[in-house]
This record gives C-alpha cells, structure tokens and sequence, in this order.
C-alpha cells in the first residue's frame, strides 16, 4: 500500500471518528454542498426556467382548494338552480353552530368585530369609522326597508363579495361566521322593529 493511500486511509478514519459526540461552534465541513445551498428565488422574481418568466407558479386550470364549499345555498347563498337568493339562512348551517341561539351568539361576537366599526353597534351606519370620516360614503341604516326586505342569501352575498364602497369579507371571514353574521344582522332588525 503506498504511503498516500495510507495516509488517506488515517485522515478518513480521523474524519469518521474524531468528531462525535462534540459541538462545535465551527461551520460543518460538507463536502457535497448543493443539499444545502439551494437555489432559491424571491417572490415576484423573473425565472428564465419557465417560458412565462414568472418564478411563482399559477395553479392550473380548474384547480379548486380542497375545502371548498361546493353547495350553492351555502357556499354563496344561492337557490340550486341559481334563480335567485335563498331566503334563510340554510338549515345545515344552523344546526352545524349548534342551533340558533348561539348561531347567533358567534354572530354578535363577529359582527362586533368586522361589521361594527362601520355599521354601529346598533346596524345605523355611524360606527366610529364613519363618524371619524375615515370612510366615504357611510353605509345605510339595516333599519331601512330595502335591507329589511333582503333574502338572507343576498345579505350573506353582501359580506361575502362586497358592494359598491363596501369591501368584500369573503377572503377574511369563514363561511360559517359570515351566515352568523347575517343572523345577526336579522336579530338587529328585528330589536329595532315596530
Ligand atoms: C369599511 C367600512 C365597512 C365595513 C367594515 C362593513 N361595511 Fe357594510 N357597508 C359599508 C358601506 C360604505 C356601505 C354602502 C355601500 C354603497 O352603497 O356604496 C355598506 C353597505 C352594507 C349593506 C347594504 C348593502 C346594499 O345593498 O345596500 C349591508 C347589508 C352591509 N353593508 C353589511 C355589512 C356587514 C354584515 C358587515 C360586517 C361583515 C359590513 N357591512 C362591514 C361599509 C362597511
């Protein structure tokens, strides 16, 4: 065996060995690098690897999240054959919160949360946002007829994507909590009836 072969054999045999069982504040010799730098590419960044030139992929086509709520009546309050709203809010909602008293009750606790700022406590669209001037125009009363008349669907519809000055809460409030919403809206309504 040649003296380089030898060595070669000792300095492997250090390698293995010398190290274990003790830290070190050194960095790890690797010799094949490329598992652990890898190339890696900022959000919105130019790609020359795809023909597009976009680092960030778009789904394809048709793709739909797993979770997504397929049935019309709840997913968007709609009638099955899409010929209008629903005019309640859809049983299984109901009863998947457990009824309707605290259907109600995460309705109040959301609508203080996302509605109330806008809309006032009491749905007379003064809250604190518009009474400061930070949104234009205010928002209606609920009290006025039009929005008393509303189907639950179409009120459901108005969280979900918004209308004109309004901003959709679609994206930020699950779909449960926003058919709590709308119950809420309707308790408001009627608190305020004659
Ligand atoms: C940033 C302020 C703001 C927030 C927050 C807000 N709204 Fe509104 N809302 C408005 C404005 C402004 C309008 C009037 C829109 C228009 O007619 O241009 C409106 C209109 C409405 C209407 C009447 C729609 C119509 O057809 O006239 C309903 C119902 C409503 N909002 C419900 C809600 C509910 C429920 C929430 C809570 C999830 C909510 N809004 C949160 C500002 C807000």
């Amino acid at each position: 065996m040649s003296r380089l072969c030898l060595l070669a054999l000792v300095l492997a045999a250090v390698a293995s060995s010398g190290c274990r069982g003790r830290t070190t504040a050194q960095a790890p010799i690797v010799p094949i690098r490329n598992m652990h730098d890898q190339q890696r590419f900022d959000p919105q960044s130019e790609s020359s690897l795809f023909e597009d030139g976009r680092t960030m992929r778009v789904p394809v086509d048709g793709t739909v999240p797993r979770e997504r709520e397929l049935d019309p009546e709840r997913a968007a309050g709609r009638l099955p054959d899409d010929s209008g709203y629903v005019l309640s809010i859809p049983d299984s909602v109901v009863k998947g919160a457990g009824g309707m008293p605290s259907l109600l009750d995460r309705g109040e606790d959301r609508y203080n949360v996302y509605c109330r700022p806008c809309h006032d406590g009491l749905g007379a669209g003064q809250g604190q946002v518009i009474t400061r001037g930070q949104w234009n125009p205010a928002p209606p009363t609920f009290h006025q007829e039009r929005i008393r008349q509303m189907p639950d669907g179409q009120l459901f519809a108005t969280i979900s994507n918004g209308v004109r000055m309004m901003p959709a809460y679609g994206p930020q409030i699950p779909l449960e909590d926003r058919w709590a919403i709308v119950g809420y809206v309707r308790a408001l309504q009627l608190a305020q009836g004659e």
